[in-house]
C-alpha cells in the first residue's frame, strides 16, 4: 500500500466561524429535500430496520471492511454500512448475516433514520473526508446543517480521524450543544478497524479517536 501524507490545511486552530455556523445550524431543522435514491435505499430497508433488536451504524464504510469487523463485535446488532460510493460498496467482503450495506448519501439516510424514530446504540464514523481547505468548513458533519440529525440518532458514538482539527472542532461542536463530555484521544491502531486506518497507520499518522454517549444527553 502507497504511503499517505496527513491531511494539510493552512488553518492553524479551529476554524474562526466554527462557533457561528453550528450555532445556525443548532437552531433550525435543515429543510433540504432527500434525495431519491437514498429515500429508496432506505424503504428498501425498513422491514429488516424495524425486524433488529439493536442497529449499529458505520457511516461512510467505504468497502464495507470496518462493517464486518463490527458485526464481530455486535453479534445481536444489525450493523449498517452505508457509503455514497458504488465502486467502494462492490468491493466488499464477505460478511456475516447481520450485517448490511446500503448506497446512500449519510446526510439524508441520517435524517431519514432520525424521522422514523431509529436509534442505533452505536455510530460509527471511521475517516470521514477531512474537508480540510478552511472554505469547506460546512462540509465537516460537525459544521454541516444534518449535525443536529447526526446528534438526535443519539447512541454510542464514535469518530476517528487523522487530521486532530476534525476531532477538536467536533469536540467543540458537541460542547456548543451542551454535550461536554466528549473524549478525545491519540491512539495507535493495533489491528486496524478500516482500509484507511491501516494505510494511515502504516504510514505512520497520528490518529484520533472521539467517543461520546449520546444516550446520557437526553
Ligand atoms: C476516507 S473514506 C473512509 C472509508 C472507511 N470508513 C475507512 O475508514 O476505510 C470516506 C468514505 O466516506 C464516504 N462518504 C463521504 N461523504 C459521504 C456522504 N455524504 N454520504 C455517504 N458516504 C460518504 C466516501 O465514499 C468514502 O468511502
Amino acid at each position: 500500500m502507497s504511503r499517505s501524507s496527513p491531511p494539510s490545511s493552512s488553518q492553524t486552530g479551529l476554524h474562526p466561524r466554527l462557533d457561528e455556523v453550528v450555532r445556525r445550524h443548532l437552531k433550525s431543522r435543515w429543510r433540504q429535500p432527500v434525495r431519491a435514491h437514498t429515500r429508496q435505499a432506505f424503504q428498501a430497508l425498513i422491514d429488516r430496520l424495524k425486524a433488529a433488536d439493536r442497529l449499529v451504524l458505520d457511516s461512510g464504510c467505504g468497502t464495507g471492511v470496518s462493517t464486518a469487523g463490527l458485526a464481530y463485535r455486535h453479534p445481536n446488532a444489525l450493523v449498517v454500512g452505508i457509503d455514497q460510493s458504488a465502486a467502494r460498496l462492490g468491493r466488499a467482503p464477505e460478511f456475516p448475516d447481520n450485517v448490511v450495506l446500503v448506497r446512500a448519501e449519510l446526510a439524508d439516510f441520517w435524517r431519514l433514520m432520525a424521522d422514523a424514530g431509529f436509534r442505533p446504540t452505536h455510530h460509527y464514523l471511521f475517516y470521514p473526508n477531512p474537508w480540510p481547505k478552511p472554505d469547506h468548513l460546512k462540509r465537516r458533519w460537525h459544521a454541516h446543517p444534518v449535525f443536529p440529525d447526526l446528534l438526535a440518532l443519539g447512541g454510542w458514538l464514535e469518530l476517528r480521524s487523522n487530521f486532530e482539527l476534525y476531532v477538536r472542532e467536533f469536540e467543540r461542536a458537541l460542547s456548543l450543544a451542551g454535550i461536554v463530555d466528549a473524549k478525545v484521544v491519540s491512539f495507535s491502531a493495533g489491528e486496524p478497524v478500516s482500509p484507511f486506518e491501516r494505510k494511515y497507520s502504516a504510514s505512520g499518522h497520528r490518529l484520533w479517536k472521539l467517543t461520546v454517549n449520546l444516550e446520557a444527553q437526553k
